[in-house]
């Protein structure tokens, strides 16, 4: 007999591999179940279907269609989509990730039905009220009744919120990366593999990876400008190859942007880790990728002025810099001869998701 109802919403591609993690071990406990609403804020094939196949994810019991429109408008239609799953559903939890629109808009949707919040990682901060992701980061944190953070760092930031028991009815818990977990899981295996899709674009292992997708780096061309003209000239001593979000594509071919170094539509997650252990180097403004180099042992230059993981820039692994040409190209001669240390586990063991499934089901025995 199903006791426990969970909730999930994802809608942005990383959401789908985190939850794919966690939702592995969701279906190992008795009386636990899980329906998941995908709420369409990632529409494309490559950006959704894609990663529900490879990862072996249960199919959305609801798909919204919200993709393709104002913060404003989308944030306001999944509230009242999930508010109508609510009232039908009736969870005794709702679960999260990240911090997209998508987080946001469920987060507020459970909290006026008084249905209990988990937020998997909670406690980022990279102190831009400019930045979307940012103020989805606060609010879903603040009305989260369990807080996942993958780091210490991130219960700190907490904490320095005023995330104290007498405070706020919250529970923090350092829970390490549910990334990581998938990651050990698929980047194994694909090495072994041959995506046909990548491989005739990488002959040898001296290339490297590139994204560009944030709002503050892509919608003003002349910054977009900037990052290319950067990524052409590196292209000159090194191969780049960039798979190129639609929201960036839009912009480069709008703006008719000289693009010199290889471009690529999106490709799913195994094709991803495949291209990323071929390659030497990340460039990426994703807070997902940059992990993801880290935990594959590659040097990555992050292109956004504050940092979202301190902690990879304080192992000398990654460094931030401000979407400038000059900047990047300087910041780019330094990566290289960056002596870096991989050795300290930040985003914990691999176990991050049986952590989290753990905490929920201890807290809705004790609440629900
Ligand atoms: C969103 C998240 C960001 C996350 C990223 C992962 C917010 C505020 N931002 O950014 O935190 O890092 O997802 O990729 O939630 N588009 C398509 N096809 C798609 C998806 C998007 O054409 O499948 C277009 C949309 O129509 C829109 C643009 O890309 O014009 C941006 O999409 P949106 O979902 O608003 O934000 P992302 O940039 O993807």
């Amino acid at each position: 007999m199903i006791k426990y109802k969970i909730l999930t919403i994802i809608g942005a591609r990383p959401q789908f591999m985190k939850s794919a993690a966690v939702s592995k071990e969701i279906h190992k406990i008795k009386n636990f179940s899980e329906i998941i609403v995908h709420t369409g804020q990632h529409y494309d094939k490559s950006m959704s279907e894609v990663f529900f196949s490879q990862l072996g994810m249960s199919t959305p019991k609801y798909h919204l269609k919200t993709g393709g429109k104002s913060h404003n408008e989308m944030i306001g239609l999944i509230i009242l989509e999930v508010d109508k799953i609510i009232k039908k559903e009736k969870p005794s939890l709702l679960l999260v990730y990240g911090d997209t629109n998508s987080t946001l808009a469920g987060a507020i949707a459970a909290k006026k039905s008084n249905i209990p919040i988990a937020h998997v990682e909670a406690g980022v901060r990279n102190f831009d009220e400019f930045m979307p992701e940012e103020v989805n980061r606060y609010i879903t944190d603040r009305i989260s009744n369990l807080n996942f953070c993958v780091t210490k760092k991130g219960k700190n930031n907490l904490i320095n919120e005023g995330f104290t028991k007498s405070n706020i009815s919250s529970k923090l818990i350092i829970s390490g990366d549910v990334m990581y977990d998938i990651f050990l899981e698929t980047y194994k295996k694909v090495s072994e593999k041959i995506y046909s899709n990548i491989s005739k674009n990488i002959i040898n292992s001296n290339f490297i990876l590139c994204t560009i997708h944030r709002a503050s780096n892509v919608d003003n061309p002349k910054i977009l400008k900037e990052i290319i003209e950067s990524l052409n000239i590196i292209h000159k001593e090194i191969k780049v190859i960039m798979l190129v979000h639609p929201r960036t594509k839009k912009i480069i071919d709008k703006n008719k942007i000289n693009t010199n170094c290889i471009t690529l539509n999106p490709i799913g997650y195994e094709e991803t880790l495949f291209a990323l252990s071929k390659c030497k180097y990340v460039i990426t403004d994703s807070g997902g990728l940059v992990r993801e180099a880290y935990f594959a042992q590659k040097k990555s230059l992050f292109i956004l002025s504050k940092p979202l993981w301190p902690e990879i820039n304080e192992e000398n692994c990654s460094i931030n810099v401000s979407p400038k040409t000059s900047s990047i190209l300087l910041s780019f001669s330094k990566l290289k001869v960056l002596n870096s240390s991989f050795k300290n586990k930040i985003f914990g063991k691999g176990n991050a998701s049986s952590v989290i499934v753990k905490e929920i089901k201890s807290f809705l025995q004790h609440n629900a």
